[in-house]
């Protein structure tokens, strides 16, 4: 999401005039996009903006923007405090800062959703996200998104179309349709399913693929719809957030496991070798030992190809802050050690099983020791041992697997 608003505002300074320097040392001033999420990404961006870019203006964008605003100024840690519903704002105020010499701060929750700004990218034509929603609406207990994000609101379809077409003129092969949840999506009368298919749908464009899904949103009927979507790339990012029926509802996030199964084998039983990955909490206020044991059997059950998992950390102005007991941190590691080393031998077994296989691919780049980056019709990096030229799809067979990398060769085109 901040790296897509890293070219909303790149478009916004370039067009009025301001320069982007290569060199960190060569600016007079830097922006820091940053992450409230959890408190570990709280603490990297305030570690980074405390001891980087001295003598340099300052601005602090984003989610922290947001959570503390005049508490950065007065700290000495921003000169321009800005949230991610201002960004039009920001060249005045950089304007009026380097006149003035005075803080300037801007977080107002005005539900922009940038729908007229082409966001310029620097990096990559291959595969690009296209931001398709911004803000939250779902109030999952322990979340901070709603809070500093702003409500939920949706890019108009027209606007997405263009923005993916003129991607296309720039080279860019594959899109994700990116938002909080986009399966709300909904513009007029269409909803997530039909823009995606009108995505689908662009000339030059050869897949398309979205994230994050919010499991209460998914359905047979929604699932089956996406198998009409032949250029569709098979991931699914699904946050199951916990096994247990009772975290769950503590959690707002209204299903139960034994929907959440159902979602699952509803897309393997419909699509070919699909790449489910997920999100995962461990200990969530009042977790027991018992609720944890719930989750690592789901997790031994669903069998993920990847998860991304987390220990519960508390931020401010949301519910679950209040909620208790906690569980103490010593518990919160171990618990969250013991689901990713179950986790690692899932993922490794998985990898291992492609061993063999034929999967179509499509190459966008040199991989460093040799070959050629990549990726299948799931989303998996695949190394392949030939020098294929960029944006070429072939097929392979996958015959070793160097760590969690699978590495193919050449099988026909
Ligand atoms: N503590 C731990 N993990 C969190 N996430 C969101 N908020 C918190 C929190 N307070 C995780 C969720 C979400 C992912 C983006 O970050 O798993 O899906
Ligand atoms: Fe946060 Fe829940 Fe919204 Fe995801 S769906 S951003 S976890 S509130």
């Amino acid at each position: 999401m901040n790296d897509y608003d890293r070219g909303v505002i790149r478009s916004l300074l370039l067009k009025k005039g301001f320069e982007e320097v290569v060199k960190p040392e060569e600016s007079n001033f830097v922006i820091y996009l940053t992450c409230a999420v959890r408190k570990h990404a709280e603490q990297r961006a305030l570690g980074r903006i405390r001891s980087e870019g001295n003598g340099k203006v300052k601005v602090v964008a984003g989610c922290l923007a947001r959570m503390y605003g005049e508490k950065l100024i007065k700290e000495g840690m921003a000169d321009i405090v800005i949230g991610p519903d201002s960004y039009r704002n920001l060249p005045f105020l950089l304007q009026r800062h380097i006149r003035e010499g005075l803080p300037e701060i801007d977080i107002e929750n005005r539900l922009d959703s940038y729908e007229d700004i082409l966001p310029i990218f620097r990096e990559n034509n291959f595969s690009r996200y296209i931001t398709i929603m911004r803000g939250c609406n779902n109030f999952c207990s322990y979340c901070i998104v709603p809070y500093v994000r702003g409500s939920e609101r949706f890019k108009p379809q027209d606007s997405i179309l263009k923005e993916v077409r003129k991607a296309v003129e720039e080279g860019v092969v594959e899109v994700f349709l990116l938002g909080q949840n986009v399966l709300a999506y909904r513009d007029k009368e269409i909803g997530f399913t039909q823009l995606l298919e009108k995505v689908s749908q662009i000339k030059g464009l050869r897949r398309v693929g979205f994230l994050t899904s919010h499991p209460k949103d998914m359905s047979d009927e929604l699932i089956e719809k996406l198998l009409r979507i032949e250029n569709l790339v098979r991931y699914f990012h699904i946050p199951l957030q916990s096994g247990s029926e009772r975290i769950l509802k503590k959690m707002n996030r209204r299903y139960t496991p034994e929907y959440y199964l159902e979602i699952i084998e509803s897309i393997r039983k419909r699509f070919k070798d699909p790449f489910i990955s997920t999100d995962i909490i461990v200990g969530f206020p009042g977790e027991t030992e018992e609720d944890f044991k719930e989750t690592i059997e789901m997790v031994k059950r669903i069998e993920f190809d990847f998860a991304y998992m987390f220990a519960y950390s508390e931020r401010p102005f949301t519910k679950a802050c209040k909620m208790g007991p906690k569980v103490d941190e010593k518990t919160k590691k171990e618990r969250l050690s013991y689901l990713i080393e179950i986790q690692n031998t899932i993922t490794r077994k998985k990898v291992r099983s492609l061993l063999g296989k034929t999967e179509k691919v499509l190459s966008f780049g040199r991989a460093k020791r040799g070959g050629t980056l990549t990726k299948s019709l799931n989303n998996r990096i695949v190394v392949v041992e030939e020098d294929i030229e960029p944006k070429r799809e072939v097929f392979i067979k996958i015959e070793k697997i160097n760590g969690w990398t699978p590495i193919g060769r050449l099988k026909w085109e």
